[in-house]
């Protein structure tokens, strides 16, 4: 059988490398292979950060995936940094939205460890004095342009279709008629700074009632994220959006003032009515969906390849990701 994988971001890339592993032919199609929302990413590998109430469900398919990462990464010879992520609160206000964080991760039985003021600082000694924080151990990160290198190595890409037995979707926030309203646009601005100062582990926070994530990479790179907004047009970056990022950033770490400004980007994360992926097949025979990954593309995209792949060999189905439950009966 014959499979074309639309959209050669880490999820269509990811879905191709699984099948030719199992033996299937496959071609990816993408006339801009890995510039997609991928090309933004943080790369944040964070099932407990990012979960939000009534998620449980997101949250177990981010723990599944989670533990594929090790050996997806090893088989990529990419690096998963194992190094936890710390939740910080600039002031009294910002450390209540750190506390709602990990008791809710507590109550949907997460790994949280509440540490004080003092902790925060010696955990990561670039700390401005904040009001206290928490620690998620299991939160890690990896850098998508590393995974996405690797995968390109090994995936041919074409930038035009030449047909096939069945077609993956995997094209992120911009889905082919008749799935494109199954998502909505979120854009992210992204900002990438180098600095000889960087915090040792992801550190995830509010200022003054700003969210803001700082990932560092080795080398100095550190990616600082995320604005979120819905919207009708392509993603953009702004003035206010990069304004408020950075000035978040450097009220939780003082040292990012001296940083070297790298890149600015904005992506569309690919949104869905009840914030679930849709990974599966539609009403139309030989056509299956992996999208719908919204904030947690990078994380579900080894889950997401198995999940592709299985279906094909054996017919699974996994009922909390299959698209049919947001599409009409036909
Ligand atoms: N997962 C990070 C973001 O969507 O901003």
């Amino acid at each position: 059988m014959r499979v074309e994988v639309l959209g050669a971001g880490i999820v269509g890339l990811a879905v191709a490398d699984e099948l030719a592993r199992r033996g299937y032919g496959v071609e990816v199609v993408d006339p801009d292979p890995g510039r997609g929302a991928s090309y933004a990413a943080a790369g944040m590998l964070s099932p407990s950060a990012e979960v939000w109430h009534g998620e449980q469900a997101l949250l177990e398919l981010g723990r599944r995936s989670l533990a594929l990462w090790p050996d997806f990464a090893d088989s990529l010879g990419v690096r998963v940094h194992c190094t936890g992520t710390l939740l910080v609160g600039r002031d009294a206000g910002d450390l209540q939205e750190v506390d709602r964080q990990a008791g809710l991760v507590d109550s949907l039985g997460g790994c949280v460890e509440q540490v004080d003021a003092r902790t925060c600082r010696r955990l990561e000694p670039t700390l401005a004095t904040v009001a206290g924080g928490a620690l998620l151990p299991e939160d890690h990160s990896v850098d998508p342009r590393a995974v996405l290198g690797a995968l390109l190595d090994r995936v041919p890409v074409q930038s035009t279709s030449r047909g096939a037995d069945l077609t993956v979707i995997a094209t992120g926030a911009v889905l082919p008629q008749p799935y494109a309203a199954l998502v909505r646009r979120v854009s992210g601005e992204v900002v990438r700074a180098r600095t000889d100062d960087p915090p040792r582990r992801t550190v995830r926070g509010w200022a003054r009632g700003e969210a803001v994530y700082v990932v560092p990479r080795p080398g100095g790179e550190v990616v600082i994220g995320a604005t979120s907004e819905e919207h009708d047009t392509a993603a953009r970056v702004t003035v206010g959006g990069v304004a408020r990022l950075l000035t978040a950033a450097r009220e939780l770490l003082p040292g990012l003032d001296r940083a070297e400004l790298v890149e600015t980007t904005a992506r569309d994360r690919p949104g869905t009515a009840d914030n679930l992926p849709l990974v599966g097949p539609t009403h139309e025979p030989g056509v299956i969906l992996a999208a719908g990954h919204f904030r947690h593309g990078v994380l579900l995209a080894p889950l997401t390849a198995q999940l592709v792949a299985d279906h094909l060999d054996h017919g699974h189905l996994e009922p909390t990701t299959d698209p049919r439950r947001l599409l009409e009966p036909r």
